[in-house]
């Protein structure tokens, strides 16, 4: 169900996003992505994007959702829900150092209207919280440590349009802005995204026209834009082959519906194997994760599809 170009190196990078189309399965993945690292002994940070709550029922977690500031639910795994609001409280405190100056600043309705305009703020406050965890320092008391707090960071983006965005935007502000506070930070930022031994965004898609459509066009962006290193590719709910010989089926013809449940799975195979095909061009190394036909999907699948992201460390 694997299958790789052999060159191309997926081990050690500290952060992984991964993207798609809406639906596809990024949330499956990065859960199964995160499980991979986590049981391979690595220190994981699970993030979602501004969502409700994508990952409890795929983890097995009990209670509250995931909440906004970092919550250890198992050894070696900590889960966040990166919301705008919540790190721009995060940022401006430590900034402002007092809570009381961020509530006459921050609270203010003037303030907030004014914020609501500045063009892509709340990307630009998830990204920056996300950066701090990933440079974050592992805490050894009183020493100082040259090790990093998380080994490795998953973040499952939204759709692809929005993803590109919360990428290029420390790259954007930097070029525009030429001075002041922020432009050291969101320069640092813009070059721990663009370093592609540390960071890879990874694309889900399923074996189907448009996903695969949007799939080629995002790698195409993203190496035009040069915000970010394209990872793999993550086929997703391929069907397993199950009819090697179509001919086969016209000795069955007098079995009516049958043949014709045969004759659509042998279309779709058909399909699915055309689309494969296609991405089999675009330059990334492919991951397929096969249909899975139980469902809800919850721990049990995160650890089937965890053993086949092989290359992943
Ligand atoms: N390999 C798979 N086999 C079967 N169902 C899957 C698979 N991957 C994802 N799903 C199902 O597809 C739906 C969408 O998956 P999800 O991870 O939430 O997508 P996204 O985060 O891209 O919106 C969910 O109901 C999920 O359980
Ligand atoms: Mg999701």
């Amino acid at each position: 169900m694997f299958s790789s170009s052999p060159n191309v190196d997926r081990a050690g990078r500290q952060i992984h996003f991964v993207t798609g189309k809406g639906g596809v399965g990024k949330s499956f993945v990065s859960c199964a992505l995160a499980r991979r690292f986590v049981d391979a002994g690595k220190n994981t940070l699970l993030c979602q994007v501004n969502a409700r709550d994508s990952h409890s029922g795929l983890l097995g977690l009990r209670g509250g959702g995931i909440p906004d500031d970092l919550l250890e639910v198992e050894p070696r795994l900590t889960v966040l829900n990166l919301n705008p609001a919540q790190a721009l409280h995060e940022y401006a405190l430590m900034t402002l150092k007092l809570e009381a100056l961020y509530r006459a600043v921050f609270d203010n309705r003037l303030t907030r209207t004014f914020l609501r305009f500045v063009p892509s703020l709340n990307e630009l406050t998830m990204m920056g919280k996300l950066w701090f965890h990933a440079e974050e320092p592992k805490d050894t008391g009183l020493f100082a440590s040259d090790r990093r707090r998380f080994d490795r960071v998953v973040v499952d983006c939204p759709s692809t349009g929005h993803a590109l965005k919360l990428f290029s935007v420390s790259r954007v502000l930097t070029e525009t802005v030429r001075v002041g506070p922020m432009v050291d930070k969101t320069r640092q930022m813009a070059a721990v995204w663009n370093d592609p031994g540390r960071t890879a965004v990874h694309v889900v898609t399923l074996p189907e026209e448009l996903p695969v459509n949007e799939t080629l066009e995002l790698l195409g962006k993203l190496k035009n834009e040069r915000t970010a290193q394209a990872g793999v590719v993550v086929v997703n709910q391929v069907l397993p082959r199950l009819f090697s010989k179509p001919a086969l089926l016209d000795r069955l013809s007098d079995l009516g519906a049958i043949n014709e449940v045969g004759r659509r799975r042998v279309q779709r195979e058909a399909m699915e194997a055309t689309q494969r095909a296609r991405l089999s061009g675009c330059g990334q190394s492919l991951v397929e994760v096969p249909h899975l036909q139980e469902s809800p999907l919850g721990p049990a699948h995160l650890h089937r599809v965890a053993a086949l992201l092989g290359g992943f460390e």
